[in-house]
């Protein structure tokens, strides 16, 4: 066992999911976007919609929260963060913003005093509003967000999610009054990543720990999600301290990769719906097989587990989700119609 001042990890933090980055890497066009949306709030007037979206690790929450407490830093613009996980109907929403404001309401209060109350508090000085994971709710309570929330005069909102389609399930009206400017993040590039990784591994990790080979595997094996590259560092970080050695091996990256991805799938599993994981655990059971027999075999799953099976506009949208989310991979099948096959995300 080699001395305590020989372990590989001198700082957990820099590795928290809750770290904030003191330089963002590889992501200015998207800062400049979303700063040319929010700027009117500087001169008193309501920001413009804005819409991020891309892939889980691309960035997002990161850039979205950097941007606005540089902004409430540098101006008197107010923000409010909001995770529409946790906070997935309009009274949560409101309730949200509510708490963050610190507006005092009567415990009983429904949406309409919640509102009249932000909008009295907020009069005459914009505020932004950050709806993280819009995609996890409903699309008739998404509607009703964004349209309620759009409707107050100083309020620009900033919605968050893993693809465009949620914006396009809006009904027209909502979308048409939004109007959001759409900001993309795409996969990060693997010099992106490794450029991540070394400012990390500098705050996290003993020097003698790493090399710029280590960094380039795990940059590579991340495909494109920092947070699976940071996972990885980490675990392959636990790996060499819980078995002695001083730096980072290959077999531990490859170990610690296999386990980030994991990860990454319960992590994305967690925050959807039973019917998503359905599918999904018949995809892993069934690799290779077409969105037809899929289909059927959801069907006859639900049927014997006694659960009313979603519909089959519906299943082609989770399909899609699961698709988006980097779970699963799907390919046009070759035969006639929209036949697909599809398979375990590799
Ligand atoms: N450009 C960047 N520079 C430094 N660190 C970054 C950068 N982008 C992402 N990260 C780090 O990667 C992790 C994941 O980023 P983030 O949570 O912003 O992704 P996301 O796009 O919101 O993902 P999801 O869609 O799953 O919510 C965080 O720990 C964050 O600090
Ligand atoms: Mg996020």
């Amino acid at each position: 066992m080699p001395p305590l001042d020989s372990s590989p990890i001198r700082n957990f933090d820099a590795l928290s999911e809750d770290h904030m980055p003191e330089d963002i890497v590889a992501r200015e066009t998207q800062i400049a976007e979303m700063r040319a949306c929010l700027s009117p709030a500087e001169r008193g007037l309501k920001p413009i919609h804005a819409w991020l979206h891309g892939r889980p690790g691309t960035g997002k929450t990161t850039i979205a929260r950097y941007v606005t407490s540089q902004l409430e830093h540098n101006t008197r613009v107010e923000s409010v963060y909001v995770n529409c996980w946790q906070h997935s109907t309009l009274f949560m929403v409101l309730q949200g913003i509510v708490e963050a404001l610190r507006i005092i309401v009567p415990d009983n209060a429904n949406t309409v005093v919640k509102l009249h109350r932000i909008r009295s508090k907020m009069k005459s000085s914009p505020l932004i509003v950050v709806l993280d994971e819009i995609d996890k709710t409903e699309p008739k309570e998404r509607d009703r967000i964004l349209y309620t929330l759009s409707s107050v005069s100083t309020v620009g909102t900033v919605a968050i999610s893993n693809s465009r389609s949620s914006l396009f399930e809006l009904e027209d009206r909502v979308r048409s009054r939004l109007g959001p400017t759409l900001i993309a993040f795409d996969p990060y590039r693997v010099q992106d990543l490794y450029r991540i990784l070394e400012a990390r591994v500098k705050l996290s990790l003993a020097p003698t720990a790493y090399s710029a080979e280590v960094i380039e595997r795990i940059a590579t094996l991340a495909a494109g999600d920092a947070r699976v590259a940071i996972q990885t560092l980490l675990k392959a970080a636990q790996l060499a301290e819980s078995q002695g050695t001083r730096t980072i091996s290959v077999d531990q990256i490859t170990e610690a990769a296999s386990a980030a991805r994991k990860l990454k799938t319960q992590y994305t599993l967690a925050k959807m719906t039973e019917h998503h994981k359905l599918l999904y655990d018949l995809v892993v059971s069934a690799p290779q097989t077409t969105t037809s027999v899929l289909w059927a075999s959801y069907q006859q799953r639900c049927q014997a587990l006694d659960k009313r099976p979603i519909a089959e506009r519906t299943f082609n949208l989770y399909i899609h989700t699961l698709v988006v989310k980097g779970l699963i991979e799907r390919e046009r099948a070759a035969v006639l119609g929209n036949v697909y096959t599809v398979r375990p995300a590799a």
